[in-house]
């Protein structure tokens, strides 16, 4: 499988999936001195950015800055580009080349640098290229994004996927059948008691699971010849040796629950407990995740003097609010449910200032803010000025999403203008807006007639609807459900217009 790609699968493209961690205004929102600020222009560049549905999103709902990338498969730069023009997004410019050719293209400096789902997917060649991008293209002060896979939460899956590997390699035909062909031999090896399997618990689940999963999903995730998962001091080590230091956890719910885990970290590192680097480290060890979001950031450059009254948008309906909740990392929170029901509640008609919830809610609202945002609830959203900008833009893009939902299932986000940012919207949903857009007298029924028509069913509970009948039944009550609570929500944030 090695060639001009490295060994990086190209025989099949990426799934089209869209990355909130990607999201500008969240990653400023996780520093106190971000290097971007919404009354100004900046440069974003997402380096191996898939089918680039995250970078169209991020360019239509913030027209006042320039986003660039990269990646080498022809057919994720045709894919994005197509986006692009049916949306006429002007601030957006894509590359076909590698890593270490980019470098050579006329770019700007950059403010962002994000790479999500890459760091651990490509070999040691292609991470140099990239530390040395990062190196040239990132201004002083700039941020870097990485999502990766981290150890040692990958440790006992690294077996199987060598496993999977050496299957493939061994047989004949195309990506897919040889796919099928390695997830047979696991399964297998699996039910003939392999000790492998039995001493792992977690691993026949994990083969279930991608049992069930695409081969375009598992091409890439697990089929590269490069695939390593890396320990947080070697990725933060790579990024010290050019000036580029951690500054913080991406993920809100992350960050809230650093705090919860201080104590633990602290004891166990005894006198090293002041290192962040090792503090990270052991927080790995501590919660075993499988998954890394990370900002980094270089030293100097002026940083944006924080705005000190930001606006906050809803981001559910205060029914989604639940009394009790385990974030990712294990942590149980309760939110103080009065006062985040209230703050939902006024958010519902669209975002506003802080100092406007704080006079209707009391003094205590900063600290719900920070429980709500790690709950997903919540997210910053950007002022007032130059929303009718970005809507144009946002509606452009909405408006080629919502025509492609009628024959495909790929596209499963709009842009928002309000928050400069996007948000999932399914496919059944985004029928509901296309048959809204069109005054359909019946949504529910307009949504069967667009499936109908390409020959596609729904699922409930992992069950195929069979009958026509089914599939309505099922709608209408998407459809009620999608009325009362979503529908008003994409408005609020501009997803969608009134
Ligand atoms: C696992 S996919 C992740 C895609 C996207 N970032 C996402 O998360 O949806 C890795 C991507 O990196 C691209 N890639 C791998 N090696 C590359 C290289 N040397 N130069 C440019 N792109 C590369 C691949 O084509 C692929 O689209």
């Amino acid at each position: 499988m090695q060639g001009w790609t490295e060994g990086y699968v190209t025989e099949i493209g990426y799934t089209h999936g869209f990355h909130v961690e990607l999201l500008p205004w969240e990653m400023a929102a996780a520093l106190p001195d971000a290097p971007i600020r919404p009354d100004q222009p900046f440069d974003y560049c997402e380096l191996g950015f898939g089918q680039g549905f995250s970078l169209a999103l991020m360019a239509a709902a913030n027209p006042q800055a320039r986003f660039w990338g990269n990646d080498f498969n022809p057919d994720h730069v045709a894919h994005v580009r197509g986006l692009a023009d049916a949306a006429g997004l002007t601030n957006l410019t894509v590359s076909g080349a590698g890593f270490r050719e980019y470098l050579h293209e006329y770019l700007p400096a950059f403010d962002i640098i994000a790479l999500h789902g890459v760091w651990s997917w490509v070999g040691p060649v292609a991470r140099a290229d990239v530390v040395r991008f990062i190196d040239a293209r990132l201004k002083p002060g700039g941020l870097v994004y990485i999502g990766y896979n981290v150890l040692p939460g990958w440790a006992q899956y690294l077996p199987l996927r060598r496993l999977m590997l050496e299957q493939a390699r061994r047989e004949d035909g195309s990506l897919p059948a040889r796919i099928a062909a390695a997830l047979d031999l696991a399964g297998r090896l699996e039910g003939q008691g392999a000790e492998y399997f039995r001493i792992n618990p977690t691993l026949s689940p994990r083969l279930a699971q991608l049992q069930g999963r695409p081969a375009q999903y598992l091409a890439h995730e697990y089929f590269n010849e490069s695939w390593e998962p890396v320990y947080f001091a070697d990725i933060a080590a790579d990024l010290a040796a050019i000036g580029v230091h951690f500054a913080g956890q991406r993920r809100a719910s992350d960050r809230w629950e650093a705090a919860l885990q201080a104590p633990a970290i602290a004891a166990a590192a005894g006198p090293g407990g002041d290192d962040p680097v090792f503090a990270e480290l052991l927080r790995d060890y501590l919660t075993n995740r499988p998954f890394r979001r990370d900002l980094f950031r270089r030293a100097g450059g002026t940083a944006a003097t924080p705005d000190p009254d930001p606006c906050w948008a809803a981001l559910g309906h205060p029914r989604d609010l639940p009394r009790r909740a385990t974030l990712p990392g294990g942590s149980v929170v309760e939110p103080d449910w009065e006062l985040s029901h209230d703050i939902l509640a006024s958010l519902q008609a669209g975002p506003l200032p802080l100092s406007v919830l704080q006079a209707r809610h009391g003094t205590a609202v900063p600290g719900a803010l920070g429980l709500l945002t790690a709950l997903d609830l919540l997210t910053p959203a950007l002022p007032p000025a130059g929303l009718s900008a970005r809507a144009m833009t946002a509606q452009r893009l909405n408006a080629v999403i919502l025509h492609q939902a009628l024959q495909l299932d790929r596209l499963q986000a709009l842009a928002c203008p309000v928050t400069g940012g996007a948000i999932a919207v399914d496919r059944v949903e985004q029928l509901f807006l296309q048959a809204l857009h069109q005054q359909a007298a019946s949504p529910p029924e307009a949504a069967w007639a667009a499936l109908a028509a390409v020959g596609q069913r729904l699922l409930r509970d992992g069950r195929l609807l069979e009958t026509p009948k089914q599939n309505l039944v099922e709608l209408e009550e998407r459809w009620q459900r999608f009325r009362q609570r979503r529908l008003p929500l994409l408005c609020s944030l501009g997803a969608v217009q009134p």
